[in-house]
């Protein structure tokens, strides 16, 4: 998207504006993934219950997804729930799923009027049937959608991902021979996109926390202190400029040049 109609919907002479002016929009990251942390800080920072930093996460979620599809990003994928997420309390896990499925609800009309296809990655099957009743419901009817790819990980667990990756292989009966990173990353729950460019985590955290190993074999890193539930427009932007200050050498020793999804 040209930058002119970038900046119509920015308000001029902020620093979202500034900064919409220092991206190079011909070499967006083509997958951007992101580590949503920092709600329970968030909120006891307030001295409120953790589960309103979820919910004041979910105006991030609408920011973030409807911020990137203008941008002209091909892939967002966001973690909202891990495997190792149920250890919480059953009060927390439960609020999460009621936002999860309130969140899906209200925002289908927007991700049909942005184009938006809408995909979980995870393991679903062991969530509600309330939950996956809402989330086949969105998948479904953003199926025909061609704009951005929009991934939530729910009950998601990147070694469980390999796993059942190899459970596929294992069942198909591919042999040894056959067996090489393409074809392992046929069987991944993210087939067919490419893999993330950049992975941004907030609140401040060195981790990846078991998000995308495999695929995030070669993705920047941009860590940011904002907590997720401030995390706007302005922080989505101050990653991807600094996405596109740093050299990307895929091992070798020259900078690469841009390829979307190349490892
Ligand atoms: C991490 O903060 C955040 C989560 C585990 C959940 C993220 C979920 C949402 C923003 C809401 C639902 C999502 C969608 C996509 C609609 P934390 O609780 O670990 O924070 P802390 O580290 O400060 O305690």
């Amino acid at each position: 998207m040209p930058l002119e109609q970038i900046l119509e919907w920015i308000p001029p002479g902020s620093p979202d504006a500034a900064l919409a002016r220092e991206v190079d929009f011909a070499r967006l990251p083509a997958h951007v993934a992101i580590i949503m942390d920092g709600n329970g800080r968030w909120a006891a920072k307030r001295h409120l219950p953790r589960v309103e930093g979820h919910r004041a996460g979910i105006d991030a979620v609408r920011d973030a997804v409807e911020t990137s599809a203008r941008l002209g990003i091909s892939v967002l994928t966001l973690y909202a729930f891990s495997m190792e997420n149920w250890k919480r309390p059953r009060a927390e896990v439960s609020t999460l799923m009621t936002l999860l499925k309130r969140y899906l609800r209200l925002e289908l009309a927007t991700l049909l009027r942005n184009d938006i296809r809408f995909k979980v990655i995870g393991r679903p099957d062991e969530l509600a049937a309330d939950v996956r009743r809402e989330l086949a419901r969105a998948t479904e009817r953003t199926a025909g959608n061609s704009g951005m790819q929009f991934n939530i990980a729910l009950n998601y667990g990147g070694r469980a991902e390999i796993v059942d990756a190899a459970r596929q292989l294992i069942e198909s009966g591919v042999t040894a021979a056959e067996l090489d990173e393409n074809r392992l990353a046929s069987c991944l729950y993210t087939a067919g996109q490419p893999d993330p460019d950049l992975l941004i985590r907030t609140s401040g955290e060195m981790r990846v926390s078991n998000f995308l190993l495999w695929q995030i074999a070669y993705a920047e890193i941009w860590v940011t202190d904002t907590l997720w539930p401030d995390f706007r427009c302005r922080h989505l932007l101050e990653a991807i400029v600094a996405y596109q200050k740093r050299d990307r050498r895929y091992g070798g020793i020259e900078p690469a040049r841009h390829t979307s999804g190349a490892r």
